[in-house]
């Protein structure tokens, strides 16, 4: 039977749910290894409020905490590895930041074709381009990637992802705001995506796989919020290692600087992204094409 070692990072199940349900075709076919991360100590869930703005600085740069020791073979020869991963400030979590830059992934997936599975509010474009080459740095092939996300309008879903991630709850806030996170109806519909996966392991030819997931719409972007994103991971870069020059994470030292990036990034998104997003439609027609190809790039499984 061929294997496929899935790797996985998830706060609330939610991202875990997505691979399930995108897994569910496999049942009885492959042997699932399934390898739940778990970082050394656990981050909160529900978050405190200065603990979710101290993971920004090393998520962004891409720098790796500690996970628990895993239970997967590493001398295992996986036909197809499966990482499934949230985002965190436009960047990949720190715990699979740490995967990806572990011994261990280096010796299972260097070689080996490689699927990602995103679950996000809806900015993952940017991290899915560090996933992209830290899966390079280790030899893996990206041979496909579904992105589900928070279809709800940018502004709401960042309060609705902020009352969740904070309470725990993924109820409707004050019953008035739309459910937050991804929709149940997209979490169970994501099994139609694991046809297409089961038949390239089974021919070993994943050759067409991305084209495939697409035609299927496992990757959907709205181009005025790619915009912001890619204005926003450039602007943290900056402030990532601001941050950092009071020191590494947990340091009460730069407690400052984090409650100054807060207001300063709630203030950006409730006032100034709006008006960011006007503008990138009254210029659309001017970037048309520069649009275009960047929409076919980053819905792709390919690496600039
Ligand atoms: C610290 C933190 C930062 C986040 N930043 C982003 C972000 O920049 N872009 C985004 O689309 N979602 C962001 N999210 C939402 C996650 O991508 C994800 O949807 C949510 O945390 C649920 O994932 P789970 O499966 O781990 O529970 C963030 C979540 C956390 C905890």
């Amino acid at each position: 039977m061929k294997k496929v070692l899935v790797v996985t990072y998830s706060q609330s199940g939610q991202l875990n749910d997505i691979v399930a349900n995108t897994i569910k075709p496999f049942e009885g076919k492959v042997d699932i290894i399934w390898e739940h991360l778990k970082p050394k100590p656990d981050y909160p869930f529900p978050w405190k409020d200065i603990h979710f703005w101290d993971a920004q600085p090393e998520c962004v740069e891409m720098i790796p905490g500690e996970l628990e020791p895993m239970n997967f073979d590493t001398n295992g020869d996986y036909d197809l590895i499966i990482l499934g991963y949230p985002i965190w400030f436009l960047s990949p979590p720190i715990p699979i930041t740490t995967f990806l830059k572990s011994d261990e992934a280096k010796k299972v997936m260097n070689g080996k074709p490689i699927v990602t599975i995103i679950g996000s509010r809806n900015m993952w474009v940017t991290a899915q381009e560090n996933i992209k080459q830290m899966i390079n740095d280790i030899g893996g092939n990206l041979v496909g990637n579904i992105s589900l996300r928070d279809r709800h309008h940018n502004l709401p879903s960042v309060v609705t992802i902020i009352y969740w991630l904070t309470t725990g709850k993924k109820d409707r806030m004050w019953g008035i705001f739309p459910l937050p996170g991804i929709s149940d109806k997209d979490i169970s519909e994501s099994k139609r995506f694991g046809k297409p996966i089961l038949e390239a392991i089974n021919s070993n030819d994943y050759s067409d796989l991305q084209n495939k997931l697409l035609k299927l719409k496992s990757v959907e972007i709205v181009p005025s919020v790619l915009s912001l994103e890619k204005k926003g991971k450039k602007i943290f870069g900056l402030w990532s290692k601001f941050i950092r020059k009071k020191g590494g994470p947990g340091n009460p030292a730069r407690h400052g600087r984090l409650k100054i990036f807060k207001w300063y990034l709630l203030t950006v998104i409730f006032l100034i992204t709006p008006i960011a997003t006007l503008v990138f439609y009254l210029t659309y027609p001017l970037f048309y094409f520069q649009i275009k190809k960047n929409l076919k790039y980053y819905s792709g499984a390919t690496t600039k």
